[in-house]
């Protein structure tokens, strides 16, 4: 038996409008987002070019939602002291990019932030046999890495399943955020699966009322 959870929706600023960047911040959070979802893609780790600390720091006084930084980046190290200046509260990486995954998490903690270690949906749970007491949050990828508006991938509920087996035999609480594809119509079979943190980029940035979509993926968290 699984032990109650407390449910939070991240919007993945991904799918915003760049150009109103900041006012798009204050619209998500408004509309009931618990986290900002902050995506950090290199051209190199990943097919993408995206945003970096600047723009996260300019972000920061604008609201008092935990900034969720998933670093797409590789080396990862050097960065995340500026994040962590830069305002954030969780960093995320992926272990394919770190030389020392240990090392990585320490780095991260000592910085002041939580920190989130992501599988890639072909990455195996094994990179968690040693490390997963250190870490505040489990991120399951649930499209490749690099772009916004991918499908879900159907078969990382049973990725999902599987850390949520090993998180419930731990003492202390690690999230398990949930990133690609989750919308309204997913959300709930993603949360039976054992999902406490939603990401969601297009899934929300798509509709035309934020907040109208955020309660009705709440709505369908409601149903569980
Ligand atoms: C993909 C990013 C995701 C992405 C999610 O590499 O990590 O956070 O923005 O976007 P949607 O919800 O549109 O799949
Ligand atoms: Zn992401």
């Amino acid at each position: 038996m699984s032990k109650p959870r407390t449910f939070r929706i991240a919007a993945s600023i991904l799918s915003a409008d760049f150009a109103r960047l900041g006012e798009e911040v204050d619209r998500v959070v408004a509309a009931g987002a618990d986290l900002v979802h902050f995506d950090v893609m290199d051209n190199h780790y990943v097919p993408n070019l995206t945003i970096g600390p600047m723009v996260c720091k300019a972000l920061r006084p604008r609201t008092a939602a935990l900034i969720d930084v998933h670093l797409m980046v590789k080396p990862v190290d050097g960065i995340v002291p500026d994040f962590a200046e830069a305002g954030a509260d969780l960093i995320s990486f992926h272990p394919e990019a770190s030389e020392h995954v240990d090392r990585t998490i320490r780095l991260i903690k000592e910085s002041g932030c939580r920190a989130g270690l992501v599988l890639n949906p072909a990455t195996p749970l094994a990179y968690l046999d040693h490390v997963l007491d250190e870490l505040d949050l489990v991120l399951v990828m649930s499209v490749n890495p690099g772009f916004g508006g991918q499908k879900f991938i159907a078969y990382t509920l049973d990725k999902l399943r599987a850390v949520r087996n090993r998180i419930d035999r731990l003492a202390r609480e690690v999230w398990l955020e949930v990133d690609g594809g989750v919308k309204v119509q997913n959300i709930a079979s993603v949360a039976r699966a054992g999902a406490d943190t939603f990401v969601s980029g297009s899934g929300i940035f798509s509709t035309p009322d934020y907040a109208e979509t955020i309660a009705a993926m709440r709505t369908e968290l409601a149903k569980l």
